[in-house]
């Protein structure tokens, strides 16, 4: 059976890999094998002893079964392994998504993240991830498909920006590293994706692509240098290792025309060599083209398991039994895959925490077929197990800590006594389908809490904009209340609106996955315009209500010119997509309950141009791979308009409060480091366990087993290998890359060492500390961000390296120490394949923003003392 599909798709590969490197005008990425196996290092190595205790006791179908998914739909979670019965292993449940557990009930509906991104609040994140972590182990979840650090968002059109935190690598970085934790702390692997380059959703997948018209061959190729690679989209991945994160998902696009899952640059060299990852790679759902290559170039679980949905087709499954036995993939190599998988397992205590699935992906019916493409086994599959625990009081509070404030003249906060509130825009109200009345969010109908696609979750319910208003106003015997919801009922505006003491306008912007579009919003936005007319709504209201309040529910940056200095609008509100209490938190802050301390994670820019980078929305290379060039390097968002020498309306980090803070007394404290020693020698050789049978008749299904229709499996349905693979070309002999199969010591990557990269990396060479006054008249928070100019031709004005948040009463002052890394100085170099600290004068700023830049001073780098090179 289907090895023909694994060898052609490593033919192809292998051929389109040949015509690229001889054609001058396409990027390559070259050749990096073998695969690095896991050490156990860092503190992976109790998970990893107690991983190697398991897979010594098992058999190679039982190995293979780990590894192989099997198919989609084939049993209850968007994506299983095979398990090993006699062992009592139920195999994986992996399931979506990065702000809840997807696809099911009686779960909660967080904010998503590149919301909360906006808090800036290292503690929140690590407890949203807590509480994700815990819904979806509540629900028998082993992995959950989170969080995102890629797309990073390059582009802030591109449709699933809002899923991860920000296109700043630092921000992204902690956020993720935070997230990974806090989910893993529940008893849940983390799975940081999509790894790397998945910053647009045009052409990510050919399928998708050509059912939108686009008859292309191969998936887009990001096409990327080695230094935007390391200084931008890299930086959080390495973040994301040295929390722990236990799984990576590899993307669908290709980069430098390399499939992501098959990429042996990226996952053998970059993520497994460089950053030292102990954990497994999944790949996303289809991503994998190519059998024996990708188990060479380190993918080590594949999902959902089938070449295609429910094809019955597979690259590994029997394939990779087969490819075991006849000596094309080491043994150690998928003990290695299975090592990994289990030492995940084990990190984050999964042994611990067993319970069985107890919901379904693919109904909320309570009896169905546990088998749901095979319409097979009947059973309770859903037992609507409550998981929320007391999870919406800190959704509520994490959302109203995530709200930006962006303009404040007088409008806010509000007393609920107004005489007179008018409420406007469908953003006020729930979707008259209920909250969930679009599949996957497939609608921006009502207030936006979350995008759509696979990133999102089912609400339990959703607190809209108008009853949290509401309920408020009523609460303090407040006055009137009227509401418009229908953003083109011009007559009904102006007439509410003319007599409103204060208007509240609800306005929003959406983007998705790629699988499904809006309006022709192939998941990408088409333009960075506010949506449903909004920019009329808002003219409409202010032409006649001096005292006008928006509040924007978007998934990123928009284009606010038409109202932002607009005298009549009196306040501004970037709510981001709040989650299941999206109107309690805004009314929050509308109300004053919550001073908002919010900054923004992104940029809001005048025009879209100056963003400088963008989607590509037209194919660009025939019916071949669409070749997206990061030309742009590493300026992207406000990098990219310092750059430009322009200025953004509200820039990236910025965000005002119902107080005002000063700052003061910059010091800088150096710390004595040993120099950076670049890591050397070699690994131990491959382990490997178990003696694998060359008779292929020890693997052929067991007599009278019942094969479930569609399932994937390990065994092979004929001991003639050509037979079972049902490949024409199976004895023709095919080339592989040198050094695939080689299991002996390797050379120590230089800038590796341990998870993270080279612990050196993080030694502490500066801490910079700076006093912060509370200046108003009531207690607010305040993010302290601390930027650094490194100096060279090639660096952006300046970077943010650190902050932290704080809490001040009126009056109150309080020092804010702040470390600056030896990462957090160098520069990528391409010739030593290492970080350096470059000549160049490094200046330190801490202030508001990454404009309001109050407080600088010079770092004293010098190379004698140890610090650079
Ligand atoms: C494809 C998406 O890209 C990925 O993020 C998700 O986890 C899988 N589908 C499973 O739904």
């Amino acid at each position: 059976m289907r090895l023909a599909q694994a060898f052609s798709g490593v033919v192809v590969a292998a051929a389109v890999a040949q015509a690229q490197s001889s054609d001058a005008k396409l990027a390559y990425s070259p050749p990096k094998y073998p695969s690095p196996w896991a050490d156990g290092s860092g503190n992976w190595e109790a998970a990893y002893a107690k991983a190697q205790a398991f897979v010594k006791q098992l058999t190679l179908l039982e190995k293979v079964n780990i590894t192989t998914g099997v198919g989609w739909e084939g049993e209850q979670c968007v994506g299983n392994t095979g398990s090993v019965p006699r062992l009592g292993f139920p195999g994986f449940c992996n399931q979506d998504s990065p702000l809840g557990v997807r696809d099911t009930d009686y779960n909660s509906a967080f904010p998503a993240g590149g919301t909360v991104a906006a808090s800036w609040d290292r503690s929140l994140w690590r407890q949203r991830g807590a509480d994700m972590g815990a819904e979806h182990r509540d629900k028998g979840v082993d992995t959950q498909l989170g969080p995102v650090v890629g797309p990073l968002g390059r582009s802030p059109e591109g449709g699933r920006g809002w899923e991860g935190f920000s296109p700043d690598p630092v921000l992204s970085g902690i956020a993720v590293g935070e997230t990974v934790q806090g989910i893993q702390s529940s008893g849940v692997i983390a799975c940081t994706k999509h790894f790397i380059l998945n910053e647009q959703e045009h052409f990510r997948q050919v399928g998708e692509a050509n059912g939108y018209g686009f008859p292309i061959t191969e998936a887009l190729s990001s096409n990327i240098d080695d230094v935007t690679l390391h200084e931008l989209y890299l930086w959080p991945f390495a973040d994301a290792v040295r929390a722990g994160t236990g799984a990576i998902m590899c993307s669908y696009n290709q980069v430098n025309n390399s499939y992501a899952c098959a990429n042996s640059y990226t996952l053998n060299y970059l993520l497994k060599g460089e950053l030292g990852f102990q954990g497994f790679v999944m790949s996303d759902w289809q991503a994998q083209h190519s059998g024996v290559a990708s188990a060479y170039a380190g993918l080590d679980m594949t999902m959902p398991g089938d070449t295609l949905f429910d094809t019955n087709r597979t690259y590994w499954g029997t394939n990779l039994t087969i490819a075991v036995v006849n000596g094309t993939v080491p043994e150690w190599r998928i003990d290695d895959m299975v090592t990994r998988i289990m030492s995940a397992y084990y990190y984050v205590g999964r042994d611990k925490h067993t319970k069985p699935v107890n919901f379904d992906s693919w109904t909320l019916d309570t009896f169905g077929p546990k088998h749901f493409i095979a319409n097979e086994e009947f059973t309770v599959i859903n037992e609507h197990v409550d998981v929320r625990a007391e999870h919406a009081k800190n959704i509520r509070d994490a959302a109203s800590k995530s709200i930006v404030l962006l303009k404040n003249k007088g409008g806010l906060p509000l007393t609920g006594k107004e005489k007179y509130t008018g409420v406007f825009g469908q953003g006020a109200v729930t979707n008259l389908w209920g909250p969930n009345g679009c599949g996957d969010r497939q609608c921006d109908n009502g207030t936006l809490a979350m995008g759509w696609g696979s990133g999102t979750a089912n609400f339990p319910y959703l607190v809209d904009p108008l009853t949290a208003i509401q309920n408020t106003v009523l609460e303090t015997s407040g006055g009137v209340i009227q509401s418009v919801a229908d953003n083109w009922a011009y007559a009904q505006i102006a007439q509410v609106a003319s007599q409103a003491s204060v208007s509240v306008v609800f306005v929003s912007a959406d983007s998705g996955e790629g699988y499904l579009d809006i309006d022709g919003n192939e998941g990408d936005r088409n333009n960075l315009t506010l949506w449903h007319d909004a920019d009329a709504l808002i003219q409409n209201v202010t032409a006649v209500c001096n005292n006008t309040i928006v509040v924007m529910s978007t998934v990123g940056a928009v284009l606010v010119n038409s109202f932002y200095q607009n005298p009549n609008v009196t306040a501004i509100l970037w709510a981001g997509l709040p989650g299941e209490q999206a109107g309690n938190s805004i009314a929050d802050v509308l109300y004053g309950r919550v001073n908002p301390g919010g900054k923004l994670p992104f940029s809001i820019a005048k025009s879209r141009s100056d963003y400088g980078t963008d989607v590509m929305y037209e194919p660009n290379n025939g019916h071949g791979a669409p070749q997206d060039d990061f030309t742009e390097g590493i300026f992207i968002d406000y990098r990219a308009i310092d750059k430009k020498g322009v200025d953004p309306v509200y820039e990236f980090g910025y965000g005002i409060s119902y107080t005002t803070f000063s700052y003061s007394n910059l010091q800088i404290k150096s710390h004595p480091v040993k120099p950076y020693t670049p890591t050397s020698g070699h690994t131990k050789p491959a382990p490997s366990f178990g003696k694998v049978s060359k008779d292929y008749s020890d693997y052929v299904f067991p007599a009278s087993f019942h094969q479930v229709p569609y399932y994937i499996y390990p065994w092979l349905n004929s001991s003639d290998p050509k037979v079972a693979s049902e490949d024409p070309d199976y004895d023709s002999g095919h080339k592989w890359p040198a050094h695939a199969a080689d299991g002996s010591a390797q050379p120590k990557n230089p800038a590796g060492g341990a998870p993270g990269g080279n612990p050196q990396l993080y030694d502490v060479l500066f801490t910079v500390s700076a006093t912060i006054t509370n200046t108003g008249k009531i207690t607010g928070d305040e993010v302290v961000e601390l930027y650094i100019s490194l100096g060279g031709p090639n660096d952006p004005k300046v970077v943010l390296r650190n902050f932290d948040k704080i809490t001040l009463a009126p009056n109150e002052k309080k020092t804010v120490s702040l470390d600056v890394t030896r990462r957090d100085l160098s520069n990528w170099d391409t010739k030593t394949q290492n970080w350096v600290i470059s000549k160049y004068q490094k200046t330190v700023y801490v202030g508001a923003s990454s404009r309001k830049l109050h407080l600088k001073g010079a770092l004293h780098v010098s190379s004698g003392s140890g610090y650079g090179q």
